[in-house]
Protein backbone atom coordinates (compact mmCIF):
# COMPACT_ATOMS: atom_id res chain seq x y z
CA UNK A 1 0.00 0.00 0.00
CA UNK A 2 2.37 2.54 -0.74
CA UNK A 3 0.41 5.52 -2.55
CA UNK A 4 -2.73 6.32 -0.48
CA UNK A 5 -6.51 6.54 -2.01
CA UNK A 6 -8.05 9.52 -2.22
CA UNK A 7 -11.25 9.44 0.63
CA UNK A 8 -13.88 8.41 -0.71
CA UNK A 9 -16.99 8.29 1.65
CA UNK A 10 -19.11 5.35 1.97
CA UNK A 11 -22.87 6.01 0.71
CA UNK A 12 -25.09 6.80 3.52
CA UNK A 13 -27.25 3.77 2.45
CA UNK A 14 -24.28 1.27 2.61
CA UNK A 15 -26.44 -0.97 5.69
CA UNK A 16 -25.42 -4.05 4.50
CA UNK A 17 -21.48 -4.51 6.53
CA UNK A 18 -23.27 -7.15 8.35
CA UNK A 19 -23.41 -8.87 4.78
CA UNK A 20 -20.33 -7.32 3.26
CA UNK A 21 -17.59 -6.31 5.14
CA UNK A 22 -14.92 -3.82 4.32
CA UNK A 23 -11.44 -5.81 3.30
CA UNK A 24 -8.37 -3.76 3.40
CA UNK A 25 -4.99 -5.91 2.48
CA UNK A 26 -2.05 -4.45 4.46
CA UNK A 27 1.12 -4.53 2.53
CA UNK A 28 4.81 -4.80 3.97
CA UNK A 29 8.06 -5.42 1.80
CA UNK A 30 10.68 -8.21 3.56
CA UNK A 31 13.94 -7.04 2.25
CA UNK A 32 15.06 -10.62 4.02
CA UNK A 33 12.64 -12.74 2.77
CA UNK A 34 10.90 -11.66 -0.17
CA UNK A 35 9.40 -15.32 -0.81
CA UNK A 36 7.47 -15.00 2.31
CA UNK A 37 4.66 -12.62 2.60
CA UNK A 38 3.63 -10.86 5.78
CA UNK A 39 0.85 -8.84 4.06
CA UNK A 40 -2.32 -9.60 5.81
CA UNK A 41 -6.13 -8.12 5.57
CA UNK A 42 -8.14 -6.09 7.94
CA UNK A 43 -11.72 -7.11 8.17
CA UNK A 44 -14.15 -4.70 9.57
CA UNK A 45 -17.95 -4.99 9.80
CA UNK A 46 -20.56 -6.43 12.00
CA UNK A 47 -20.93 -9.68 14.12
CA UNK A 48 -17.62 -10.93 12.61
CA UNK A 49 -16.78 -11.97 16.27
CA UNK A 50 -19.39 -14.67 15.91
CA UNK A 51 -18.94 -16.22 12.43
CA UNK A 52 -16.97 -19.09 11.68
CA UNK A 53 -16.20 -17.72 8.12
CA UNK A 54 -14.20 -14.65 9.74
CA UNK A 55 -11.66 -17.53 10.54
CA UNK A 56 -11.35 -19.50 7.60
CA UNK A 57 -8.03 -19.99 5.65
CA UNK A 58 -5.71 -19.11 8.69
CA UNK A 59 -3.26 -21.14 9.27
CA UNK A 60 -4.19 -24.71 10.46
CA UNK A 61 -3.74 -25.72 14.07
CA UNK A 62 -4.81 -27.97 16.42
CA UNK A 63 -5.22 -25.87 18.79
CA UNK A 64 -6.21 -22.05 19.41
CA UNK A 65 -5.93 -19.72 22.37
CA UNK A 66 -7.68 -16.89 22.98
CA UNK A 67 -6.21 -14.25 25.08
CA UNK A 68 -8.60 -12.05 26.82
CA UNK A 69 -9.52 -10.23 29.89
CA UNK A 70 -12.12 -9.98 33.21
CA UNK A 71 -13.84 -7.04 31.25
CA UNK A 72 -14.34 -8.54 27.39
CA UNK A 73 -14.14 -11.76 28.40
CA UNK A 74 -17.31 -11.88 29.89
CA UNK A 75 -18.56 -10.24 26.88
CA UNK A 76 -17.58 -11.68 23.95
CA UNK A 77 -15.42 -15.02 24.66
CA UNK A 78 -18.50 -17.85 24.03
CA UNK A 79 -19.24 -16.25 21.05
CA UNK A 80 -15.75 -16.46 19.34
CA UNK A 81 -14.78 -19.58 21.19
CA UNK A 82 -18.01 -21.16 19.21
CA UNK A 83 -17.04 -19.46 16.08
CA UNK A 84 -13.46 -20.89 16.06
CA UNK A 85 -14.79 -24.38 17.18
CA UNK A 86 -15.26 -25.55 13.28
CA UNK A 87 -11.64 -24.62 13.11
CA UNK A 88 -9.89 -25.92 15.79
CA UNK A 89 -10.13 -28.94 17.79
CA UNK A 90 -9.41 -27.74 20.83
CA UNK A 91 -10.33 -23.78 21.79
CA UNK A 92 -8.34 -22.72 24.95
CA UNK A 93 -9.18 -19.22 27.06
CA UNK A 94 -7.11 -17.27 28.78
CA UNK A 95 -8.29 -14.41 30.92
CA UNK A 96 -6.13 -11.59 32.47
CA UNK A 97 -6.88 -9.00 34.52
CA UNK A 98 -8.22 -5.63 33.29
CA UNK A 99 -5.83 -2.88 32.89
CA UNK A 100 -2.70 -1.51 31.65
CA UNK A 101 -0.96 -2.96 34.62
CA UNK A 102 -1.87 -6.39 32.50
CA UNK A 103 1.37 -5.77 30.13
CA UNK A 104 4.10 -7.13 32.56
CA UNK A 105 6.93 -9.98 32.32
CA UNK A 106 4.46 -11.85 35.16
CA UNK A 107 1.52 -11.62 32.91
CA UNK A 108 3.74 -12.89 29.67
CA UNK A 109 4.85 -15.95 31.63
CA UNK A 110 1.00 -16.55 32.60
CA UNK A 111 0.72 -16.85 29.12
CA UNK A 112 3.80 -19.16 28.13
CA UNK A 113 2.35 -21.20 31.63
CA UNK A 114 -0.73 -21.93 29.89
CA UNK A 115 1.01 -22.46 26.62
CA UNK A 116 2.76 -25.36 27.71
CA UNK A 117 1.07 -26.84 30.58
CA UNK A 118 -1.48 -27.69 27.85
CA UNK A 119 0.96 -29.16 25.09
CA UNK A 120 0.94 -26.53 22.67
CA UNK A 121 3.39 -26.80 19.85
CA UNK A 122 4.41 -24.27 17.05
CA UNK A 123 1.19 -24.46 15.22
CA UNK A 124 -1.12 -22.61 18.14
CA UNK A 125 -2.48 -19.78 16.99
CA UNK A 126 -3.26 -17.51 19.25
CA UNK A 127 -6.26 -14.92 19.49
CA UNK A 128 -6.22 -11.17 21.25
CA UNK A 129 -9.66 -10.56 21.76
CA UNK A 130 -9.78 -7.51 24.18
CA UNK A 131 -8.47 -3.12 23.78
CA UNK A 132 -4.68 -2.38 22.71
CA UNK A 133 -3.34 -4.31 25.98
CA UNK A 134 -4.69 -7.55 25.41
CA UNK A 135 -3.35 -7.19 21.79
CA UNK A 136 0.05 -5.75 22.81
CA UNK A 137 0.81 -8.43 24.95
CA UNK A 138 -0.97 -11.48 23.01
CA UNK A 139 1.21 -9.95 19.94
CA UNK A 140 4.57 -10.28 22.13
CA UNK A 141 3.58 -14.02 23.75
CA UNK A 142 2.75 -14.64 20.02
CA UNK A 143 6.42 -13.44 18.69
CA UNK A 144 8.53 -15.11 21.60
CA UNK A 145 6.59 -18.10 21.94
CA UNK A 146 8.84 -21.27 20.38
CA UNK A 147 10.26 -18.09 18.21
CA UNK A 148 6.95 -17.23 17.01
CA UNK A 149 3.39 -18.66 16.09
CA UNK A 150 0.72 -16.88 14.57
CA UNK A 151 -2.07 -14.53 15.94
CA UNK A 152 -4.79 -12.59 15.13
CA UNK A 153 -6.33 -9.35 16.17
CA UNK A 154 -9.84 -9.14 17.09
CA UNK A 155 -9.71 -5.46 18.73
CA UNK A 156 -12.66 -4.69 20.84
CA UNK A 157 -11.32 -1.24 21.71
CA UNK A 158 -11.90 1.70 19.24
CA UNK A 159 -8.71 2.96 20.23
CA UNK A 160 -7.54 -1.03 19.10
CA UNK A 161 -9.20 -0.89 15.84
CA UNK A 162 -8.10 2.21 14.35
CA UNK A 163 -4.18 1.58 16.03
CA UNK A 164 -2.60 -0.40 18.21
CA UNK A 165 -3.95 -3.88 16.50
CA UNK A 166 -2.39 -2.60 12.80
CA UNK A 167 1.16 -1.80 12.92
CA UNK A 168 2.79 -4.78 14.34
CA UNK A 169 4.26 -3.32 17.36
CA UNK A 170 3.83 -5.57 20.23
CA UNK A 171 5.05 -4.64 23.55
CA UNK A 172 5.19 -5.12 27.32
CA UNK A 173 6.33 -2.49 30.13
CA UNK A 174 8.55 -2.04 32.53
CA UNK A 175 8.52 -0.36 36.00
CA UNK A 176 11.33 2.50 34.39
CA UNK A 177 9.18 2.51 31.53
CA UNK A 178 6.28 2.18 29.06
CA UNK A 179 6.08 -0.55 25.69
CA UNK A 180 10.26 -0.96 26.70
CA UNK A 181 10.20 -4.47 26.01
CA UNK A 182 8.53 -5.29 22.66
CA UNK A 183 9.25 -6.74 19.42
CA UNK A 184 7.75 -6.02 15.71
CA UNK A 185 5.80 -8.83 14.83
CA UNK A 186 2.63 -8.47 12.56
CA UNK A 187 -0.46 -10.03 12.87
CA UNK A 188 -2.05 -12.48 10.67
CA UNK A 189 -5.45 -10.93 10.41
CA UNK A 190 -7.46 -8.05 12.01
CA UNK A 191 -11.01 -8.64 12.92
CA UNK A 192 -12.86 -5.16 13.33
CA UNK A 193 -16.34 -6.14 15.05
CA UNK A 194 -17.95 -2.91 15.01
CA UNK A 195 -20.96 -4.33 17.36
CA UNK A 196 -18.22 -4.76 20.33
CA UNK A 197 -18.26 -0.89 20.39
CA UNK A 198 -21.51 -0.86 21.59
CA UNK A 199 -20.44 -2.01 25.16
CA UNK A 200 -17.23 0.43 25.31
CA UNK A 201 -18.02 3.60 27.82
CA UNK A 202 -18.02 6.83 26.18
CA UNK A 203 -15.32 7.76 27.79
CA UNK A 204 -13.38 5.27 25.88
CA UNK A 205 -15.04 6.22 22.82
CA UNK A 206 -13.66 9.84 22.82
CA UNK A 207 -9.88 8.42 23.46
CA UNK A 208 -10.28 6.50 20.29
CA UNK A 209 -11.73 9.33 18.35
CA UNK A 210 -8.64 11.06 19.64
CA UNK A 211 -6.56 8.71 17.03
CA UNK A 212 -8.96 9.18 14.44
CA UNK A 213 -8.97 12.70 14.54
CA UNK A 214 -5.27 12.44 14.33
CA UNK A 215 -5.19 10.97 10.87
CA UNK A 216 -6.90 14.02 9.10
CA UNK A 217 -4.28 16.85 10.11
CA UNK A 218 -1.44 14.37 9.47
CA UNK A 219 -2.38 12.98 6.05
CA UNK A 220 -6.04 13.65 5.06
CA UNK A 221 -7.91 16.60 5.13
CA UNK A 222 -10.79 15.88 3.32
CA UNK A 223 -11.06 12.80 6.01
CA UNK A 224 -10.88 15.86 8.57
CA UNK A 225 -13.83 17.40 7.01
CA UNK A 226 -15.60 14.29 6.67
CA UNK A 227 -15.41 13.87 10.76
CA UNK A 228 -16.37 17.67 10.95
CA UNK A 229 -19.41 16.24 9.68
CA UNK A 230 -19.72 12.71 10.87
CA UNK A 231 -18.90 13.41 14.49
CA UNK A 232 -22.64 13.28 16.08
CA UNK A 233 -23.26 10.08 13.99
CA UNK A 234 -19.52 8.56 15.45
CA UNK A 235 -20.52 9.74 19.24
CA UNK A 236 -23.91 7.81 19.09
CA UNK A 237 -22.13 4.72 17.64
CA UNK A 238 -23.67 4.98 14.38
CA UNK A 239 -22.09 1.74 12.49
CA UNK A 240 -21.65 2.76 9.18
CA UNK A 241 -20.16 5.92 10.49
CA UNK A 242 -17.65 3.38 12.84
CA UNK A 243 -17.25 1.45 9.68
CA UNK A 244 -16.12 4.58 7.59
CA UNK A 245 -13.84 5.99 10.45
CA UNK A 246 -11.98 3.06 11.03
CA UNK A 247 -11.77 1.68 7.32
CA UNK A 248 -10.06 5.49 6.82
CA UNK A 249 -8.07 4.85 9.99
CA UNK A 250 -6.93 1.80 9.16
CA UNK A 251 -5.85 2.87 5.52
CA UNK A 252 -3.68 5.62 6.79
CA UNK A 253 -1.74 3.85 9.37
CA UNK A 254 -1.48 0.87 7.13
CA UNK A 255 0.14 3.52 4.30
CA UNK A 256 2.55 4.93 6.70
CA UNK A 257 3.18 1.47 8.40
CA UNK A 258 3.91 0.36 4.73
CA UNK A 259 6.45 2.92 4.15
CA UNK A 260 8.34 2.48 7.26
CA UNK A 261 7.58 -0.58 9.46
CA UNK A 262 10.19 0.02 11.86
CA UNK A 263 9.95 3.54 12.88
CA UNK A 264 13.19 4.94 10.71
CA UNK A 265 11.56 8.20 9.86
CA UNK A 266 7.95 8.34 8.13
CA UNK A 267 6.09 6.57 11.40
CA UNK A 268 6.67 8.88 13.57
CA UNK A 269 4.40 11.18 11.84
CA UNK A 270 1.19 9.00 14.08
CA UNK A 271 2.78 10.33 16.99
CA UNK A 272 0.95 14.07 16.10
CA UNK A 273 0.05 14.92 19.20
CA UNK A 274 1.96 12.46 21.67
CA UNK A 275 4.67 14.17 22.61
CA UNK A 276 2.91 16.73 24.60
CA UNK A 277 0.62 13.97 25.43
CA UNK A 278 2.87 11.69 26.74
CA UNK A 279 4.33 14.41 29.36
CA UNK A 280 0.73 14.98 30.14
CA UNK A 281 0.42 11.17 31.13
CA UNK A 282 3.55 10.75 32.86
CA UNK A 283 3.42 13.98 34.71
CA UNK A 284 -0.07 13.43 35.96
CA UNK A 285 0.52 10.12 36.81
CA UNK A 286 -0.49 7.17 34.47
CA UNK A 287 -4.14 6.99 33.86
CA UNK A 288 -5.26 9.75 35.41
CA UNK A 289 -5.85 10.58 31.98
CA UNK A 290 -6.46 8.12 29.19
CA UNK A 291 -3.76 8.27 26.32
CA UNK A 292 -6.36 9.59 23.81
CA UNK A 293 -7.63 12.52 26.28
CA UNK A 294 -3.64 13.03 26.47
CA UNK A 295 -3.05 13.03 23.37
CA UNK A 296 -6.41 15.18 22.54
CA UNK A 297 -5.03 18.06 24.33
CA UNK A 298 -1.49 16.90 22.91
CA UNK A 299 -2.54 17.64 19.39
CA UNK A 300 -4.42 21.33 20.08
CA UNK A 301 -0.72 22.21 22.12
CA UNK A 302 1.34 20.39 19.07
CA UNK A 303 -0.98 22.79 16.46
CA UNK A 304 -0.35 25.82 18.33
CA UNK A 305 3.18 24.80 17.78
CA UNK A 306 3.03 24.48 14.17
CA UNK A 307 1.36 28.13 13.67
CA UNK A 308 3.89 29.61 16.30
CA UNK A 309 6.27 27.77 13.94
CA UNK A 310 4.76 29.60 11.29
CA UNK A 311 3.31 26.31 9.59
CA UNK A 312 -0.68 26.60 9.53
CA UNK A 313 -2.78 29.41 10.30
CA UNK A 314 -4.76 30.50 13.42
CA UNK A 315 -8.29 28.75 11.60
CA UNK A 316 -6.75 25.34 11.46
CA UNK A 317 -5.65 25.63 15.20
CA UNK A 318 -9.55 26.81 15.96
CA UNK A 319 -10.72 24.21 13.76
CA UNK A 320 -8.82 21.08 14.96
CA UNK A 321 -9.58 22.10 18.81
CA UNK A 322 -13.25 22.93 18.21
CA UNK A 323 -13.80 19.18 16.36
CA UNK A 324 -11.27 17.85 19.74
CA UNK A 325 -13.68 19.52 22.03
CA UNK A 326 -17.05 17.95 20.25
CA UNK A 327 -15.05 14.79 20.49
CA UNK A 328 -14.99 15.09 24.67
CA UNK A 329 -11.99 15.30 24.89
CA UNK A 330 -10.13 17.81 26.90
CA UNK A 331 -8.51 21.03 25.20
CA UNK A 332 -7.01 22.86 27.84
CA UNK A 333 -3.23 21.81 28.98
CA UNK A 334 -3.26 21.01 32.98
CA UNK A 335 -1.04 23.65 34.37
CA UNK A 336 2.27 21.44 35.58
CA UNK A 337 4.11 24.34 35.36
CA UNK A 338 6.40 24.57 31.77
CA UNK A 339 9.70 22.80 32.87
CA UNK A 340 7.82 19.93 34.53
CA UNK A 341 6.68 19.16 30.81
CA UNK A 342 10.08 19.81 29.21
CA UNK A 343 11.51 17.63 31.73
CA UNK A 344 9.02 14.87 30.52
CA UNK A 345 9.50 16.12 27.04
CA UNK A 346 13.11 15.08 26.89
CA UNK A 347 12.58 12.08 27.63
CA UNK A 348 10.53 11.42 25.19
CA UNK A 349 11.79 8.49 22.69
CA UNK A 350 11.94 10.45 19.41
CA UNK A 351 14.17 13.05 21.58
CA UNK A 352 18.27 12.99 20.32
CA UNK A 353 21.02 13.82 22.28
CA UNK A 354 18.41 15.79 24.60
CA UNK A 355 17.12 17.67 21.86
CA UNK A 356 12.87 17.05 21.86
CA UNK A 357 11.31 16.22 18.61
CA UNK A 358 7.51 17.36 17.49
CA UNK A 359 5.67 16.47 15.43
CA UNK A 360 4.62 19.54 13.65
CA UNK A 361 1.59 19.85 10.90
CA UNK A 362 3.67 21.30 7.96
CA UNK A 363 0.28 22.26 5.92
CA UNK A 364 -2.51 20.61 6.63
CA UNK A 365 -2.91 17.24 5.48
CA UNK A 366 1.02 17.11 5.95
CA UNK A 367 2.89 16.66 8.80
CA UNK A 368 7.03 16.50 9.43
CA UNK A 369 9.34 15.99 12.94
CA UNK A 370 11.00 19.01 13.64
CA UNK A 371 12.39 20.62 17.03
CA UNK A 372 11.29 23.88 18.30
CA UNK A 373 13.63 26.32 20.63
CA UNK A 374 12.41 25.73 24.33
CA UNK A 375 11.13 29.58 24.14
CA UNK A 376 8.60 28.99 21.97
CA UNK A 377 7.53 25.65 23.69
CA UNK A 378 7.12 27.68 26.43
CA UNK A 379 4.86 30.04 24.86
CA UNK A 380 2.54 26.88 23.63
CA UNK A 381 2.10 25.60 26.74
CA UNK A 382 1.06 28.97 28.26
CA UNK A 383 -1.32 29.89 25.87
CA UNK A 384 -2.41 26.23 25.88
CA UNK A 385 -2.88 26.10 29.72
CA UNK A 386 -5.19 29.44 29.87
CA UNK A 387 -7.55 28.21 27.20
CA UNK A 388 -11.09 28.46 28.05
N1 LIG B 1 0.90 -1.47 19.54
C1 LIG B 1 0.62 -0.23 19.18
O1 LIG B 1 0.95 0.23 18.10
C2 LIG B 1 -0.14 0.63 20.14
C3 LIG B 1 -0.69 1.84 19.71
C4 LIG B 1 -1.46 2.57 20.60
C5 LIG B 1 -1.66 2.10 21.88
N2 LIG B 1 -1.10 0.92 22.28
C6 LIG B 1 -1.32 0.40 23.63
O2 LIG B 1 -2.70 0.13 23.77
C7 LIG B 1 -3.04 0.24 25.14
C8 LIG B 1 -4.30 1.06 25.26
O3 LIG B 1 -5.33 0.40 24.55
P1 LIG B 1 -6.87 0.67 24.88
O4 LIG B 1 -7.13 2.12 24.88
O5 LIG B 1 -7.63 -0.21 23.97
O6 LIG B 1 -6.98 0.23 26.40
P2 LIG B 1 -7.46 -1.12 27.14
O7 LIG B 1 -7.05 -2.30 26.41
O8 LIG B 1 -7.04 -1.00 28.56
O9 LIG B 1 -9.04 -0.97 27.05
C9 LIG B 1 -9.69 0.08 27.71
C10 LIG B 1 -10.78 -0.44 28.65
O10 LIG B 1 -11.93 -0.84 27.88
C11 LIG B 1 -12.27 -2.18 28.21
N3 LIG B 1 -12.89 -2.74 27.01
C12 LIG B 1 -12.26 -3.16 25.90
N4 LIG B 1 -13.15 -3.47 24.95
C13 LIG B 1 -14.37 -3.27 25.48
C14 LIG B 1 -15.69 -3.42 24.98
N5 LIG B 1 -15.93 -3.78 23.72
N6 LIG B 1 -16.71 -3.16 25.81
C15 LIG B 1 -16.48 -2.73 27.08
N7 LIG B 1 -15.27 -2.54 27.60
C16 LIG B 1 -14.21 -2.81 26.80
C17 LIG B 1 -10.99 -2.79 28.63
O11 LIG B 1 -11.17 -3.97 29.37
C18 LIG B 1 -10.38 -1.67 29.44
O12 LIG B 1 -10.95 -1.60 30.71
C19 LIG B 1 -1.86 0.85 25.85
O13 LIG B 1 -1.18 -0.16 26.57
C20 LIG B 1 -0.99 1.37 24.72
O14 LIG B 1 0.39 1.37 25.04
C21 LIG B 1 -0.36 0.19 21.43
ZN1 LIG C 1 -1.59 7.02 20.67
Amino acid sequence: MNTLSAFSPLPPSQTSLAREPLTLQVSLDDPEQSATSRDYPIVIGSGLLSQPSSFQELPKAHTALIVTNTVVGPLYVRALQEALTPHYARVLVLTLEDGEGAKAWATLNVVFDTLLEHGCDRQTVLFALGGGVVGDITGFAAACFMRGVPFVQIPTTLLAQVDSSVGGKTAINHPLGKNMVGAFYQPRRVICDLDVLGTLPGRELSAGLAEVIKYGPIADMAFFAWLEHSLDALMDKDPVALAQAVARSCEIKAWVVGQDEREGGMRAILNFGHTFGHAIESALGFGVWLHGEAVGCGMVMAAELSHRLGHVDRAFCDRLQALIARAGLPVKAPDLGAEVYLEHMRLDKKSQAGEIRFVVIRQPGVAQVSSAPDALVRQVIEHCVHLP
